[in-house]
C-alpha cells in the first residue's frame, strides 16, 4: 500500500524554511494511507458485468487502470446518497454520474486538499465578467458551453428528476463547480475510466487548455529544449514508475508536471500547480505573489505591493469571508522551490541566470509598456474619451490584444524558454503594436489632449527615449550603410 504525504507535510515545510517552522508539528500532518475496507462494494460486480456489454469500451479502460486491479468497482466511485442533489435511482441502486473530487477525497485525502483552493480550483471564480464582456457581448452566449467552460468549468446544474443539465455537462473544465459545492473534474488530467499517472505525467495532459494565444505553453514547451529533449527520450521518461522524483526515476527531460506538481529532491510532489509561481503572468500589468495560507486549509495570492497579513489575523479569502491566517510564503520562497526542481538537472548558475533573463523580460514588458499602456486607458476612460463598455472600441481590443496575447505569450516564453516566442511571438508584437497601433489609435481618441497624455506616460520615460533620438543612423530593413565585406 502506498503512502501519500498530507497536504500540511513536507511541501510547505520546503516552501517555507525549516527555521520558519521551527518543527512546528501541527504542520506536519499524518500521512494519509489508502483504506481497503473502503472499497470493493458488493454491487459493484453487477455493474461491471452488464456494463461490460453496453458500454464495452469504458468498462475496458476501468479493466485496464489501477483501480480495477486493486479491486475498486464501479460503485466505490458512483455511489451516491439518496439526498443528493444528483443521485438518480438505476438498476436498483442510488448512483451519480458525477464522480466529484469530494468522492475521489474518499480515498486519496492529499491530491483533493492541495487541488482545492488552488489556482484551478479558481478558474470559473476568474472568469468573473470577462464572461460577460467576451462571451456574451462580443460574440453569443452559446459559445460559453463549448468553449470557456470545457477549459475553466462549469457550473453544473441539476434538472428535477436529478439528471444533469446538457447546457452545463458533459464538461471536465479544471474548475468545475459540482452539484456537492466541491470545485474541480479530476479526469480533467487523468482520463477515464483509467485514471492513470503516467498520462497525466505527459505534456498531453495539460495542453487540451494550456494552448493558444494566451496561454501557448504546448507551442513554447514544444519549441524550447525541453521539448526537443522530451520528444526524443520519452523513453526514457519511466511515467508509469510508481514514484516519479526528477533527477532521480527519471533525468532525460522535464515535462509540465515535472516542473508544475513533480517531486525533485526534497520536494514533493503537489496537486497545486500554482505554488511554484513566483508571479502571475497573465495580467495587465505582472506582479510577484505572497501565497496566504489560512488555518481552514484555503489559501489565496496577494500582490506583492500590498502589505500581507500577519500570522493570526483575520485576512479575506478568495470568496469574500474572512478567515484566519496560518502563515505567508514570500514569492522568492516560491521561486526556490521552482528552482530546487531545476537543480536536479543543472547548475545554480544556469538556473539563476536564466530565472533572471525571465525576469528581465517581465520587467521590461511592464515598465516600457503595460504600466503607460494601463495609465493612457485609464485617463482615456476617465475623460469621457471612451465609453465605459468593454470592447466596443477598437482601441480596447488592441489594448486586449497587447497584454493578454502577445504580452502572455512574451512572458510565458521567457519562463519557459522558448526564444521564438520571448521575441517573435511575443516582444516584437508588443514593441509593433504598441508604436504602430496603440499610440496612433490613443491619438485618434484623445484629440487635441493626445500629445499631452503620450508625453505624460510615454515619451517622458527613458525607455522611450529614442523616439526624441532623431539623428540616430538607422541600420534596419536593409536601409542602412553596410560594413564593407559584410553580409
Ligand atoms: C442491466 C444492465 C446495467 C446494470 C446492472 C447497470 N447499468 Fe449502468 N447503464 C446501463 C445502460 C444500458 C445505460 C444507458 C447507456 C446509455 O445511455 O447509452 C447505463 C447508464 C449508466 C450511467 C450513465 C448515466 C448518465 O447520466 O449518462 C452510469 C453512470 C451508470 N450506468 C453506472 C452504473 C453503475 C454504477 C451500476 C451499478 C450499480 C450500473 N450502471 C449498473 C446498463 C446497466
Ligand atoms: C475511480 C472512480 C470511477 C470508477 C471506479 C468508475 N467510474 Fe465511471 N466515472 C467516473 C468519473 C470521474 C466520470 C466522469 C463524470 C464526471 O464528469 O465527473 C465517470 C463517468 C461515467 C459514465 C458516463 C461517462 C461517459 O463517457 O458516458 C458512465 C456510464 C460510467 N462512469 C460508468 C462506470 C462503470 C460502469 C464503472 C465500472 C465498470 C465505472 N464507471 C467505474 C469515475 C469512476
Ligand atoms: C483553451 C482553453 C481556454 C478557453 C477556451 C478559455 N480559457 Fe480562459 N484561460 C485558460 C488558461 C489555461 C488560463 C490561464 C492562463 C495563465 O495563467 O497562464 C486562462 C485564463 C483566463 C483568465 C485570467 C487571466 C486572463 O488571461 O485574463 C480569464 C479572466 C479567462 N481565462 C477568461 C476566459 C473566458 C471569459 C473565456 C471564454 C470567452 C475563456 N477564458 C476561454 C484557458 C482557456
Ligand atoms: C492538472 C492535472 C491533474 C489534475 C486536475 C488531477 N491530477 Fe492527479 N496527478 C496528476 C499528475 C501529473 C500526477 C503524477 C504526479 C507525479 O507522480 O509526479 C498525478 C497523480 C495522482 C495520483 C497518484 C499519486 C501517487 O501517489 O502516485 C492520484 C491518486 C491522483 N493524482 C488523484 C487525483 C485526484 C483525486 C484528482 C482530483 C481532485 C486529481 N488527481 C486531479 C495530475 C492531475
Ligand atoms: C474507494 C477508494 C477510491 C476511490 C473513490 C478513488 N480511488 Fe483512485 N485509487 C484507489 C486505489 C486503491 C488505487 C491504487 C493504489 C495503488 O496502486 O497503490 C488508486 C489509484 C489511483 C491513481 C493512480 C493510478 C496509477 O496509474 O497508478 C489515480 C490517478 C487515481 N486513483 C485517481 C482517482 C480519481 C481521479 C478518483 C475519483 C474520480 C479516484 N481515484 C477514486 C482508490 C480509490
Ligand atoms: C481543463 C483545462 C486545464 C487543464 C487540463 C490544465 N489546466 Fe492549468 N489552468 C487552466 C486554467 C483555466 C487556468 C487559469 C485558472 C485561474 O487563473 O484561476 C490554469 C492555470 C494554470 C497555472 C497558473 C498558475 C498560476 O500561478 O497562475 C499553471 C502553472 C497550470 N495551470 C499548470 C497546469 C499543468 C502543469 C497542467 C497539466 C498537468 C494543467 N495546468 C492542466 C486550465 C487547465
Ligand atoms: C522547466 C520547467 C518548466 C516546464 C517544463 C514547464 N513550465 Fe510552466 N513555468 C515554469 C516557470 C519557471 C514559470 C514561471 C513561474 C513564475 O511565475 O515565477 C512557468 C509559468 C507557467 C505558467 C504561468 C504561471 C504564472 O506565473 O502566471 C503556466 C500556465 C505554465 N507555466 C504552464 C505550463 C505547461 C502547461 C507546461 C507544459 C506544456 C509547462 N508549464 C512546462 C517552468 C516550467
Ligand atoms: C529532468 C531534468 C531537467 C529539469 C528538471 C530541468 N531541465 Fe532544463 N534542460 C534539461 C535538458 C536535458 C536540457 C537540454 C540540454 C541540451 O541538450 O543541451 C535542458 C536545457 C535547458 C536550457 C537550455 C540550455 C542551453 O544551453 O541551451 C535551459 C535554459 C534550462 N534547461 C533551464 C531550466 C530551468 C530554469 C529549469 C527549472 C525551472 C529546468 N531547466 C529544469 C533537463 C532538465
Amino acid at each position: 500500500m502506498r503512502e501519500v504525504m498530507g497536504i500540511q507535510g513536507g511541501w510547505y515545510a520546503l516552501l517555507l524554511g525549516a527555521c520558519l517552522l521551527g518543527g512546528a508539528g501541527h504542520t506536519l500532518a499524518a500521512k494519509v494511507k489508502l483504506e481497503p475496507s473502503n472499497w470493493g462494494h458488493p454491487a459493484g460486480e453487477a455493474c461491471a458485468s452488464c456494463h461490460a456489454k453496453s458500454s464495452a469500451g469504458l468498462t475496458q479502460q476501468w479493466q485496464d487502470g489501477a483501480h480495477a486491479k486493486a479491486g475498486v468497482n464501479c460503485m466505490d466511485c458512483h455511489q451516491a446518497a439518496p439526498g443528493d442533489s444528483d443521485a438518480i435511482t438505476h438498476e436498483g441502486q442510488v448512483i451519480a454520474t458525477i464522480v466529484s473530487p469530494k468522492d475521489c477525497g474518499r480515498c486519496h485525502v492529499s491530491e483533493v486538499e492541495e487541488s482545492q483552493g488552488s489556482v484551478h480550483a479558481e478558474a470559473v471564480a476568474v472568469v468573473g465578467d470577462r464572461l460577460k464582456a467576451l462571451a456574451d457581448n462580443l460574440t453569443g452566449p452559446a459559445v460559453q458551453a463549448a468553449g470557456c467552460d470545457q477549459c475553466h468549468g462549469s457550473v453544473v446544474k441539476v434538472r428535477g428528476d436529478g439528471t444533469l443539465d446538457p447546457a452545463t455537462w458533459p464538461n471536465s473544465g479544471i474548475g468545475r463547480v459540482n452539484p456537492d459545492g466541491s470545485k474541480g473534474s479530476c479526469s480533467a488530467c487523468h482520463g477515464r475510466h483509467e485514471f492513470s499517472r503516467a498520462q497525466a505525467r505527459d505534456p498531453a495532459a495539460c495542453v487540451r487548455c494550456h494552448a493558444g494565444p494566451d496561454s501557448p505553453d504546448k507551442e513554447v514547451f514544444e519549441a524550447s529544449k525541453h521539448g526537443m529533449a522530451y520528444v526524443a527520450h520519452r523513453d526514457k521518461m519511466n511515467l508509469g514508475s510508481d514514484t516519479w522524483v526528477a533527477g532521480k526515476d527519471y533525468s532525460a527531460a522535464p515535462t509540465c508536471a515535472t516542473c508544475h506538481m513533480g517531486a525533485a529532491g526534497k520536494l514533493p510532489a503537489s496537486h497545486d500547480v500554482g505554488m511554484r509561481d513566483a508571479w502571475r503572468l497573465n495580467s495587465p500589468v505582472s506582479e510577484k505573489q505572497y501565497l496566504i495560507m489560512f488555518t481552514d486549509g484555503d489559501k489565496r495570492d496577494l500582490p506583492a505591493s500590498q502589505e500581507p497579513p500577519k500570522r493570526g489575523a483575520q485576512f479575506e479569502k478568495n470568496d469574500g469571508t474572512q478567515a484566519e491566517v496560518k502563515f505567508v510564503v514570500p514569492p522568492d520562497r516560491r521561486r526556490q522551490a521552482m528552482q530546487s526542481v531545476c537543480l536536479e538537472c543543472h547548475s545554480k548558475a544556469v538556473t539563476e541566470g536564466f530565472m533572471k533573463q525571465f525576469d528581465n523580460v517581465v520587467e521590461l514588458f511592464n515598465a516600457k509598456f503595460a504600466i503607460p499602456a494601463r495609465d493612457l486607458m485609464a485617463d482615456l476612460y476617465a475623460a469621457g474619451k471612451l465609453t465605459p463598455l468593454p470592447f466596443d472600441e477598437p482601441i480596447e481590443l488592441t489594448y486586449w490584444e497587447l497584454w493578454h496575447d502577445e504580452g502572455a505569450r512574451a512572458r510565458h516564453g521567457a519562463a519557459m524558454a522558448s526564444p521564438n516566442h520571448a521575441w517573435w511571438e511575443g516582444m516584437y508584437l508588443v514593441g509593433r503594436n504598441f508604436y504602430t497601433r496603440f499610440l496612433p489609435q490613443v491619438r485618434e481618441v484623445a484629440g487635441a489632449d493626445a500629445q499631452a497624455l503620450i508625453d505624460r506616460h510615454v515619451t517622458t520615460k527613458d525607455q522611450h527615449q529614442w523616439l526624441k533620438d532623431g539623428q540616430q543612423t538607422n541600420p534596419i530593413l536593409g536601409f542602412g550603410k553596410r560594413e564593407a565585406g559584410g553580409g
